[in-house]
Protein backbone atom coordinates (compact mmCIF):
# COMPACT_ATOMS: atom_id res chain seq x y z
CA UNK A 1 0.00 0.00 0.00
CA UNK A 2 2.62 2.70 1.03
CA UNK A 3 5.00 1.68 -2.10
CA UNK A 4 1.93 2.11 -4.38
CA UNK A 5 1.16 5.86 -3.03
CA UNK A 6 4.88 6.47 -2.81
CA UNK A 7 4.99 5.20 -6.29
CA UNK A 8 2.16 7.31 -7.27
CA UNK A 9 3.36 10.53 -6.31
CA UNK A 10 6.80 10.20 -7.37
CA UNK A 11 5.69 9.54 -11.03
CA UNK A 12 3.20 12.63 -10.77
CA UNK A 13 5.95 14.83 -9.75
CA UNK A 14 8.30 13.59 -11.89
CA UNK A 15 6.12 13.95 -15.27
CA UNK A 16 4.59 17.07 -13.75
CA UNK A 17 8.97 18.40 -13.89
CA UNK A 18 8.98 16.75 -17.61
CA UNK A 19 6.12 19.07 -18.50
CA UNK A 20 7.67 22.13 -16.63
CA UNK A 21 10.73 21.81 -18.85
CA UNK A 22 9.34 21.27 -22.17
CA UNK A 23 7.37 24.08 -21.46
CA UNK A 24 9.82 26.95 -20.98
CA UNK A 25 12.10 26.02 -23.64
CA UNK A 26 14.19 28.70 -25.67
CA UNK A 27 14.16 30.58 -22.76
CA UNK A 28 17.29 32.10 -20.68
CA UNK A 29 15.35 32.00 -17.18
CA UNK A 30 14.39 28.72 -18.58
CA UNK A 31 16.99 26.38 -16.78
CA UNK A 32 16.45 28.40 -13.46
CA UNK A 33 12.50 28.20 -13.59
CA UNK A 34 13.11 24.02 -14.39
CA UNK A 35 15.20 24.45 -11.44
CA UNK A 36 12.75 25.96 -9.04
CA UNK A 37 9.78 23.36 -10.58
CA UNK A 38 12.28 20.24 -9.37
CA UNK A 39 13.62 21.69 -6.20
CA UNK A 40 9.38 22.24 -4.94
CA UNK A 41 8.97 19.04 -6.62
CA UNK A 42 11.85 17.46 -3.97
CA UNK A 43 10.23 19.40 -1.20
CA UNK A 44 6.75 18.50 -1.84
CA UNK A 45 7.64 14.72 -2.23
CA UNK A 46 9.68 14.83 1.17
CA UNK A 47 6.68 16.70 3.26
CA UNK A 48 4.38 13.89 1.88
CA UNK A 49 7.00 11.09 2.72
CA UNK A 50 7.71 12.73 6.49
CA UNK A 51 3.60 12.75 6.66
CA UNK A 52 3.57 9.20 5.92
CA UNK A 53 6.08 8.20 8.36
CA UNK A 54 4.65 10.29 10.97
CA UNK A 55 1.61 8.75 10.59
CA UNK A 56 2.98 5.36 10.17
CA UNK A 57 5.05 5.69 13.95
CA UNK A 58 1.49 6.82 15.29
CA UNK A 59 -0.21 4.23 14.26
CA UNK A 60 2.60 1.70 16.13
CA UNK A 61 3.07 3.95 19.36
CA UNK A 62 -0.65 3.59 19.40
CA UNK A 63 -0.56 -0.21 19.12
CA UNK A 64 2.00 -0.21 22.02
CA UNK A 65 0.08 1.69 24.03
CA UNK A 66 -3.27 -0.23 23.77
CA UNK A 67 -0.50 -3.84 24.15
CA UNK A 68 0.08 -1.74 27.75
CA UNK A 69 -2.97 -0.78 28.12
CA UNK A 70 -4.10 -4.32 27.83
CA UNK A 71 -1.39 -5.17 30.42
CA UNK A 72 -1.96 -3.11 32.60
CA UNK A 73 -5.74 -4.44 33.22
CA UNK A 74 -5.04 -7.50 33.39
CA UNK A 75 -3.19 -6.48 36.28
CA UNK A 76 -6.41 -4.64 37.29
CA UNK A 77 -4.98 -1.29 37.08
CA UNK A 78 -7.07 1.73 36.91
CA UNK A 79 -8.02 2.81 33.53
CA UNK A 80 -7.22 6.21 32.06
CA UNK A 81 -10.25 7.13 28.77
CA UNK A 82 -8.11 6.93 25.97
CA UNK A 83 -8.01 10.67 24.18
CA UNK A 84 -9.16 9.80 20.42
CA UNK A 85 -6.14 11.23 17.90
CA UNK A 86 -8.27 13.35 16.24
CA UNK A 87 -9.26 15.31 19.04
CA UNK A 88 -5.40 15.49 19.72
CA UNK A 89 -4.70 16.79 16.53
CA UNK A 90 -7.67 19.19 16.52
CA UNK A 91 -6.56 20.64 19.86
CA UNK A 92 -2.71 21.05 18.77
CA UNK A 93 -4.02 22.88 15.91
CA UNK A 94 -6.55 24.90 17.64
CA UNK A 95 -4.98 25.37 21.07
CA UNK A 96 -8.16 26.02 22.78
CA UNK A 97 -8.71 25.28 26.33
CA UNK A 98 -11.00 22.77 27.34
CA UNK A 99 -14.21 24.59 28.54
CA UNK A 100 -13.90 23.18 32.37
CA UNK A 101 -10.50 25.51 32.50
CA UNK A 102 -11.81 28.59 30.87
CA UNK A 103 -12.78 29.60 34.01
CA UNK A 104 -8.63 29.91 34.47
CA UNK A 105 -8.59 32.24 31.29
CA UNK A 106 -11.48 34.81 31.86
CA UNK A 107 -10.70 38.30 31.95
CA UNK A 108 -11.54 40.14 34.72
CA UNK A 109 -13.56 42.66 32.44
CA UNK A 110 -17.59 42.70 32.49
CA UNK A 111 -19.56 44.49 29.86
CA UNK A 112 -23.18 44.03 30.72
CA UNK A 113 -22.74 40.74 31.72
CA UNK A 114 -20.47 39.54 28.39
CA UNK A 115 -16.63 38.32 29.53
CA UNK A 116 -14.24 37.67 27.20
CA UNK A 117 -11.66 34.76 27.03
CA UNK A 118 -8.16 35.31 27.01
CA UNK A 119 -7.42 32.52 24.60
CA UNK A 120 -4.61 32.06 22.78
CA UNK A 121 -4.13 32.29 18.92
CA UNK A 122 -5.00 29.15 17.28
CA UNK A 123 -1.71 27.58 16.05
CA UNK A 124 -2.46 26.62 12.78
CA UNK A 125 -3.06 30.37 11.77
CA UNK A 126 -0.07 31.52 13.52
CA UNK A 127 1.99 28.75 11.30
CA UNK A 128 0.34 30.21 8.66
CA UNK A 129 1.49 33.95 9.12
CA UNK A 130 5.17 32.58 10.00
CA UNK A 131 4.71 30.72 6.70
CA UNK A 132 4.08 33.77 4.73
CA UNK A 133 6.62 35.71 6.56
CA UNK A 134 9.02 33.28 5.35
CA UNK A 135 7.68 33.42 1.70
CA UNK A 136 8.03 36.65 1.41
CA UNK A 137 11.50 36.68 2.29
CA UNK A 138 12.03 33.97 -0.14
CA UNK A 139 9.72 36.17 -3.01
CA UNK A 140 11.85 39.47 -2.12
CA UNK A 141 15.02 37.80 -2.90
CA UNK A 142 13.98 35.83 -5.82
CA UNK A 143 11.85 38.61 -7.51
CA UNK A 144 13.42 41.83 -6.31
CA UNK A 145 17.21 41.34 -5.26
CA UNK A 146 18.96 38.41 -7.12
CA UNK A 147 16.46 38.05 -9.91
CA UNK A 148 16.85 34.54 -10.81
CA UNK A 149 12.64 34.77 -11.51
CA UNK A 150 11.08 37.01 -13.89
CA UNK A 151 9.09 39.67 -13.12
CA UNK A 152 5.11 39.91 -14.84
CA UNK A 153 7.16 42.39 -17.00
CA UNK A 154 9.96 40.22 -17.94
CA UNK A 155 7.32 37.28 -18.26
CA UNK A 156 5.08 39.24 -20.33
CA UNK A 157 8.62 40.17 -22.97
CA UNK A 158 9.94 37.09 -22.93
CA UNK A 159 6.69 35.68 -23.95
CA UNK A 160 6.16 38.85 -26.84
CA UNK A 161 10.20 37.65 -28.18
CA UNK A 162 9.11 34.09 -28.57
CA UNK A 163 5.75 35.40 -30.40
CA UNK A 164 7.85 37.41 -32.32
CA UNK A 165 10.72 34.79 -33.28
CA UNK A 166 7.88 32.30 -34.13
CA UNK A 167 5.82 34.80 -36.42
CA UNK A 168 9.45 35.67 -38.15
CA UNK A 169 10.24 31.77 -38.83
CA UNK A 170 6.31 31.77 -40.20
CA UNK A 171 7.11 34.55 -42.49
CA UNK A 172 10.33 32.85 -43.22
CA UNK A 173 8.23 29.78 -44.58
CA UNK A 174 5.82 32.07 -46.06
CA UNK A 175 7.15 31.49 -50.14
CA UNK A 176 3.46 31.03 -51.71
CA UNK A 177 2.53 34.67 -51.85
CA UNK A 178 4.24 35.66 -54.67
CA UNK A 179 3.16 34.06 -58.66
CA UNK A 180 4.39 35.36 -61.94
CA UNK A 181 2.51 38.39 -61.95
CA UNK A 182 4.91 39.85 -58.40
CA UNK A 183 7.54 37.64 -58.81
CA UNK A 184 11.19 39.55 -58.44
CA UNK A 185 14.73 38.82 -58.30
CA UNK A 186 16.25 37.26 -55.60
CA UNK A 187 19.93 38.24 -54.38
CA UNK A 188 19.49 36.31 -51.12
CA UNK A 189 22.41 33.83 -50.90
CA UNK A 190 20.84 30.79 -49.01
CA UNK A 191 17.68 31.36 -51.62
CA UNK A 192 20.51 31.16 -54.72
CA UNK A 193 22.02 28.15 -53.14
CA UNK A 194 18.49 26.56 -52.76
CA UNK A 195 18.34 27.68 -57.07
CA UNK A 196 21.51 26.13 -57.47
CA UNK A 197 21.02 23.16 -55.83
CA UNK A 198 17.61 22.32 -57.86
CA UNK A 199 19.36 23.61 -61.20
CA UNK A 200 21.78 21.01 -61.08
CA UNK A 201 19.18 18.17 -59.71
CA UNK A 202 16.15 18.76 -62.05
CA UNK A 203 17.28 21.15 -64.92
CA UNK A 204 20.95 20.67 -65.93
CA UNK A 205 19.79 17.35 -68.13
CA UNK A 206 18.23 19.27 -70.84
CA UNK A 207 20.02 22.93 -69.79
CA UNK A 208 23.60 21.52 -68.96
CA UNK A 209 25.17 22.06 -65.33
CA UNK A 210 26.88 25.38 -66.12
CA UNK A 211 23.32 26.47 -68.28
CA UNK A 212 24.92 25.74 -71.74
CA UNK A 213 22.22 24.33 -73.37
CA UNK A 214 21.41 20.98 -74.67
CA UNK A 215 17.68 20.04 -75.60
CA UNK A 216 16.81 23.12 -73.83
CA UNK A 217 18.15 25.87 -74.96
CA UNK A 218 21.64 27.97 -73.48
CA UNK A 219 20.58 30.07 -70.17
CA UNK A 220 24.16 32.33 -70.22
CA UNK A 221 23.45 34.02 -72.92
CA UNK A 222 21.15 37.21 -73.70
CA UNK A 223 18.99 35.67 -76.04
CA UNK A 224 15.61 34.58 -74.76
CA UNK A 225 12.68 32.92 -76.56
CA UNK A 226 10.14 33.83 -73.86
CA UNK A 227 11.82 36.96 -72.48
CA UNK A 228 14.64 37.35 -69.88
CA UNK A 229 12.46 39.19 -67.24
CA UNK A 230 12.28 37.15 -64.13
CA UNK A 231 8.78 37.23 -64.30
CA UNK A 232 8.99 35.49 -67.77
CA UNK A 233 11.22 33.13 -66.45
CA UNK A 234 9.09 32.39 -63.47
CA UNK A 235 5.87 31.62 -65.80
CA UNK A 236 8.02 29.61 -68.38
CA UNK A 237 9.02 26.95 -65.13
CA UNK A 238 5.83 27.16 -63.71
CA UNK A 239 3.80 26.10 -66.48
CA UNK A 240 6.45 24.84 -69.05
CA UNK A 241 6.47 24.48 -72.80
CA UNK A 242 4.84 21.36 -72.79
CA UNK A 243 5.07 20.84 -77.02
CA UNK A 244 9.06 21.67 -77.15
CA UNK A 245 9.79 19.48 -74.16
CA UNK A 246 10.11 22.05 -71.29
CA UNK A 247 7.46 20.74 -69.04
CA UNK A 248 5.58 22.67 -65.94
CA UNK A 249 7.27 22.31 -62.58
CA UNK A 250 4.43 24.22 -60.95
CA UNK A 251 3.71 20.51 -59.56
CA UNK A 252 7.17 19.49 -58.16
CA UNK A 253 8.55 22.94 -57.14
CA UNK A 254 6.85 25.48 -55.02
CA UNK A 255 6.61 29.18 -56.05
CA UNK A 256 9.91 29.82 -53.75
CA UNK A 257 11.77 27.22 -55.23
CA UNK A 258 10.34 28.35 -58.64
CA UNK A 259 11.90 32.27 -57.44
CA UNK A 260 14.99 30.89 -56.28
CA UNK A 261 16.04 28.83 -59.47
CA UNK A 262 14.72 31.35 -62.03
CA UNK A 263 16.99 33.72 -60.02
CA UNK A 264 20.17 31.76 -59.74
CA UNK A 265 19.44 31.26 -63.64
CA UNK A 266 19.69 34.79 -64.13
CA UNK A 267 22.81 34.70 -62.13
CA UNK A 268 24.38 32.99 -64.99
CA UNK A 269 24.52 35.70 -67.44
CA UNK A 270 27.21 36.60 -69.01
CA UNK A 271 29.00 33.46 -67.93
CA UNK A 272 31.05 31.48 -70.35
CA UNK A 273 29.63 27.50 -70.62
CA UNK A 274 31.78 25.13 -71.77
CA UNK A 275 29.76 24.26 -74.62
CA UNK A 276 27.29 26.95 -75.39
CA UNK A 277 24.61 26.23 -77.49
CA UNK A 278 23.44 28.90 -80.13
CA UNK A 279 21.48 31.72 -79.32
CA UNK A 280 17.60 31.00 -79.83
CA UNK A 281 14.86 33.39 -79.48
CA UNK A 282 15.06 37.03 -78.84
CA UNK A 283 17.65 39.17 -77.52
CA UNK A 284 16.61 40.49 -74.22
CA UNK A 285 17.84 44.14 -73.13
CA UNK A 286 16.40 44.79 -69.72
CA UNK A 287 14.17 48.00 -69.41
CA UNK A 288 17.29 50.46 -68.13
CA UNK A 289 18.94 50.47 -71.39
CA UNK A 290 16.59 50.29 -73.99
CA UNK A 291 18.36 52.85 -76.30
CA UNK A 292 20.10 50.85 -78.44
CA UNK A 293 17.49 49.32 -80.44
CA UNK A 294 19.19 49.57 -83.64
CA UNK A 295 21.24 46.71 -82.49
CA UNK A 296 18.63 44.55 -80.96
CA UNK A 297 16.91 44.17 -84.00
CA UNK A 298 20.47 43.86 -85.95
CA UNK A 299 21.60 40.97 -83.44
CA UNK A 300 18.21 39.30 -83.96
CA UNK A 301 18.52 35.71 -85.43
CA UNK A 302 16.57 33.69 -87.95
CA UNK A 303 15.25 31.56 -85.73
CA UNK A 304 13.05 34.20 -84.41
CA UNK A 305 11.09 34.35 -87.47
CA UNK A 306 10.40 30.97 -87.37
CA UNK A 307 9.75 31.17 -83.61
CA UNK A 308 7.41 33.97 -83.84
CA UNK A 309 5.34 32.10 -86.04
CA UNK A 310 4.64 29.12 -83.67
CA UNK A 311 3.60 31.28 -80.72
CA UNK A 312 1.43 33.64 -83.37
CA UNK A 313 -0.18 30.12 -84.18
C1 LIG B 1 13.34 17.58 -70.42
C2 LIG B 1 14.22 18.68 -70.71
C3 LIG B 1 14.12 19.91 -69.83
C4 LIG B 1 14.21 20.00 -68.49
C5 LIG B 1 14.41 18.87 -67.49
C6 LIG B 1 14.13 21.40 -68.17
N1 LIG B 1 13.97 22.14 -69.28
FE1 LIG B 1 13.82 24.14 -69.40
N2 LIG B 1 13.54 24.02 -71.36
C7 LIG B 1 13.57 22.87 -72.14
C8 LIG B 1 13.27 23.18 -73.50
C9 LIG B 1 13.21 22.20 -74.65
C10 LIG B 1 13.05 24.57 -73.55
C11 LIG B 1 12.73 25.43 -74.77
C12 LIG B 1 11.22 25.65 -74.84
C13 LIG B 1 10.82 26.38 -76.07
O1 LIG B 1 11.45 26.18 -77.08
O2 LIG B 1 9.84 27.11 -75.94
C14 LIG B 1 13.25 25.06 -72.21
C15 LIG B 1 13.13 26.38 -71.83
C16 LIG B 1 13.39 26.87 -70.60
C17 LIG B 1 13.39 28.26 -70.23
C18 LIG B 1 13.09 29.41 -71.15
C19 LIG B 1 14.28 29.74 -71.96
C20 LIG B 1 14.06 30.85 -72.96
O3 LIG B 1 14.89 30.99 -73.79
O4 LIG B 1 13.02 31.53 -72.84
C21 LIG B 1 13.71 28.35 -68.93
C22 LIG B 1 13.83 29.61 -68.11
C23 LIG B 1 13.88 27.02 -68.46
N3 LIG B 1 13.70 26.13 -69.48
C24 LIG B 1 14.17 26.71 -67.15
C25 LIG B 1 14.22 25.41 -66.69
C26 LIG B 1 14.36 25.07 -65.31
C27 LIG B 1 14.48 26.07 -64.20
C28 LIG B 1 14.35 23.73 -65.24
C29 LIG B 1 14.46 22.88 -64.02
C30 LIG B 1 13.51 23.14 -62.96
C31 LIG B 1 14.21 23.22 -66.58
N4 LIG B 1 14.13 24.26 -67.43
C32 LIG B 1 14.18 21.88 -66.88
C33 LIG B 1 13.81 21.60 -71.66
C34 LIG B 1 13.97 21.26 -70.32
Amino acid sequence: MFKKIIFTILSAILTSSVFAQTEVVADQSGSVETLLYVVIGLVILISVLVLLVAIYTLFVVRTILLQEQVKAETEGAEIVPEVSIWKKLSKSLTGATPIEKEADILLDHNYDGIRELDNHLPPWWKWLFYLSMVWSVIYLLAYHVFDVLPSSDQEYNNEIMRAEAALEARRATMTDLFDETNVEVTTDATALENGASIFTRQCAVCHQADGGGNVGPNLTDEYWIHGGDIKDLFTVIKYGVPEKGMISWESQLGPGDMRDVASYILTLQGTTPANPKAPEGELYVPPVATEDSTTVEEAIPEVITEEESTTAE
